[in-house]
């Protein structure tokens, strides 16, 4: 076990430090910027069905769940197609309006979550066609859908998912991209320019992991705090509830992640000088809007935690802490937003004495209801 834990004191840790490989091997034979070409094998036979489609349909569950959130972004943001993002486990039992016309992506690590595994047969029973985002080859969802993409980011033994969830990201954006090309939504001096960045994720990652070395100092203040708040907009809500579970999964902290803008319909009630508040503050279009809930929470001694754009100053001004990752396109942003999240759980469950490979109660893949 030590051997294959490569050196780290758990798998976790070494899957967080896999990502800029794991995100390169994701892209490698798909992508090459140069000669602004990007190629999804899996959806050779369905790009028209894919491009015609009314709807897209996403379903998974848990942080598979999140990646899909993200993608809704994506996808509206690139290829203006209507998104519905639905938890595996309530679509399947809700009866819902799909039909031919639909193209369902299921995203999994393992492959084999049953909720998503019977949400993926309902919706095949109603004609749609599904897609599936699978870490495992040959898994049985990978086997249940009509086509599908696998995001090679090799086996992820930690039971909270790292480098699965950077690695479906990186898929998601792949077909967005290429779908905002072929329906034109997307300018091609736009898309060869986000082409180009993405290629420059796995490096920009690499430098993410190693900007805050003060991560542990940050983790040993706030290890025995009993609630957090992960508070993210846009492309970076997501990356607020992916923070917050996996805070929840491997420390047993309870955290709640939230749009920062709800925050004033309720969740504002909780914050007191006990009440660490992760902001994601990153320089986006939402970035001012974030910086004035930032405010919120600091007239209210909450302690925050801001995870920004390398060389801000104005929420550095603010905050108590700051997570610094380097700058992107707005769209890429939660590949790097989320390394810091995953490094300040992982130290803070350690410093808790917690089992962070194999927390309580859960299992790696969901095989039962
Ligand atoms: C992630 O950290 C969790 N352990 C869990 O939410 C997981 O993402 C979920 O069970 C879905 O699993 P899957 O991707 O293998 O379908």
């Amino acid at each position: 076990e030590a051997i294959e834990k490569g050196g780290y004191e758990h798998f976790m840790l070494k899957e967080i430090n896999e990502q800029p490989r794991s995100i390169a091997d994701c892209m490698r034979g798909r992508l090459d910027a140069k000669n602004g070409r990007l190629v999804l094998g899996g959806l050779r036979d369905y790009m028209n069905k894919f491009q015609n489609a009314d709807r897209i349909i996403i379903t998974a569950c848990g942080t598979s769940w999140h990646a899909g959130l993200v993608a809704e972004y994506l996808f509206e943001e690139f290829a203006r197609i209507p998104v519905e993002v639905e938890y595996a486990s309530e679509f399947r039992y809700r009866n819902p309006v799909i039909s031919d016309k639909d193209f369902v992506i299921a995203i999994s690590q393992s492959g084999e979550t049953a909720d998503t595994l019977a949400a993926i047969e309902l919706a095949k029973s109603k004609g749609a066609t599904i897609f599936g985002v699978c870490n495992v080859v040959g898994s049985s969802i990978a086997r249940a859908t009509h086509a599908g993409c696998y995001t090679h980011a090799g086996p992820e033994i930690g039971v909270a998912s790292t480098k699965a969830f950077t690695a479906q990201i990186s898929v998601l954006t792949m077909m967005a991209l290429m779908l905002g090309y072929q329906r034109g939504t997307l300018t091609e001096s736009k898309y060869i320019q986000l082409l180009n960045e993405l290629e420059g994720i796995p490096s920009k990652v690499e430098k993410a992991l190693t900007m805050n070395n003060n991560i542990e100092k940050i983790a040993a203040i706030y290890k025995d705090s009993r609630n957090f708040l992960y508070l993210g907009r846009g492309y970076n809500f997501p990356v607020a509830l992916e923070g917050a579970l996996k805070l929840k999964e491997i420390s047993y902290i309870h955290a709640e992640g939230y749009p920062a803008a709800e925050m004033k319909h309720g969740p504002i009630a909780l914050i007191d000088e006990e009440m660490p508040v992760v902001f994601i503050a990153t320089k986006d279009t939402s970035y001012e809007k974030v910086v004035s809930n930032i405010q919120e929470v600091k007239a209210r001694k909450g302690k925050i935690i801001a995870v920004v754009t390398e060389g801000d100053i104005v929420v550095r001004g603010m905050a108590d802490h700051v997570l610094e990752i380097p700058e992107t396109a707005e769209a890429f942003v939660p590949l790097l937003s989320v390394i810091p999240l995953q490094q300040l759980s992982y130290h803070i469950a350690v410093m808790r004495g917690c089992n962070v490979d194999q927390p309580r109660n859960l299992a790696k893949s969901v095989t039962v209801e």
